[in-house]
């Protein structure tokens, strides 16, 4: 029988934790209260500055929206933190020791930070517990391999993680067949299941009607303190329902950031607004 090993380089030990775990600090040193530093980050492509000297920072727990007019590098920033572009200039910490700019992409999976692109990556062939399983064994943390039997625990774990996506009754339908709202939630418990400590969710409610949009802002709220997340979105009412702290980028650098009510009255980030 052939099998497929997949092996830790990061972290050794088995993934025991509870189904939706807590910011475990397996690796990462968060002592100072942050997760996540930028520091006068700076990126161009072909002589256009992307990003300007952003700093930014990101506490453990914390679930952060950045917001911004296209072009303000939102999906740039994200880039930088998951590896797929390296700055110019600048440092990218991850905790307060593992640099960002030195690792892979994959590494920096491994090390605990999960990004959900826009467009959902499931196997649509798949059923949705399926979809989950296999997002479980891709897990590079456990040595395990793909096709042994999922023991009563996993199957637990699975189970639970599609009730807090409200996908239960879907379990063993295609995956293909859910809607838009429902395959977006199946992509965010298949990087759930790898308990990240970040999350980067680049316009997770673009396309998504009302109710599916008010019923992730339910799941995010869910996820905060568990997890770290950055949400970044254009949807302004989805921002006013989860936000705390608003970080508004223009032009590549941080324009205004604090909490909801503060930023949304703040007369710089009206007229980036209002003159896009
Ligand atoms: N690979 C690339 N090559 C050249 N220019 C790029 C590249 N990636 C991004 N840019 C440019 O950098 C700027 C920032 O883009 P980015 O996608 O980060 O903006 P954004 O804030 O995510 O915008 P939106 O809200 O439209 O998604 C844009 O002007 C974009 O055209
Ligand atoms: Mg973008």
């Amino acid at each position: 029988m052939t099998t497929i090993a997949f092996t830790s380089a990061l972290d050794g030990g088995p993934s025991g934790d509870a189904a939706f775990g807590h910011v475990s600090s397996g690796g990462l040193d968060t002592s100072h209260g942050a997760i996540l530093y930028l520091e006068n980050v700076s990126v161009s492509f072909d002589g256009f500055q992307a990003l300007k000297d952003l700093s930014l920072s990101i506490d453990v727990g914390e679930l952060r929206c950045v917001i911004g007019p296209n072009g303000a590098g939102k999906t740039t920033m994200m880039d930088v933190i998951t590896g797929k572009t390296r700055p110019d200039a600048g440092s990218a910490f991850f905790g307060q020791t593992i640099d960002l700019t030195r690792l892979t992409e994959a590494e920096i999976a491994q090390a605990g930070i999960g990004r959900k692109f826009q467009k959902p990556t499931i196997f649509e062939q798949h059923s949705v517990f399926e979809n989950l399983e296999l997002a479980m064994k891709a897990d590079k943390r456990v040595r395990r391999t793909l096709f042994a039997r999922l023991s009563s625990e996993e199957r637990d774990r699975i189970a639970a993680m599609l009730e807090r996506v409200r996908l239960a009754e879907s379990a063993d339908r295609p995956a293909g067949l859910l809607s838009h709202g429902q395959k977006q939630w199946l992509e965010i418990a298949m990087l759930l299941m790898q308990e990240p400590k970040l999350l980067l969710l680049d316009e997770p409610v673009a396309g998504m009607s009302d109710e599916e949009t008010e019923r992730t802002a339910d799941l995010f709220l869910s996820l905060a303190g568990k997890h770290s997340l950055v949400v970044v979105e254009h949807d302004m009412a989805f921002v006013a329902s989860i936000a705390r702290k608003v970080t508004v980028l223009h032009e590549g650098s941080v324009l205004a950031e604090g909490p909801h009510e503060q930023v949304q009255n703040d007369p710089r980030v009206i007229e980036v607004y209002l003159g896009r």
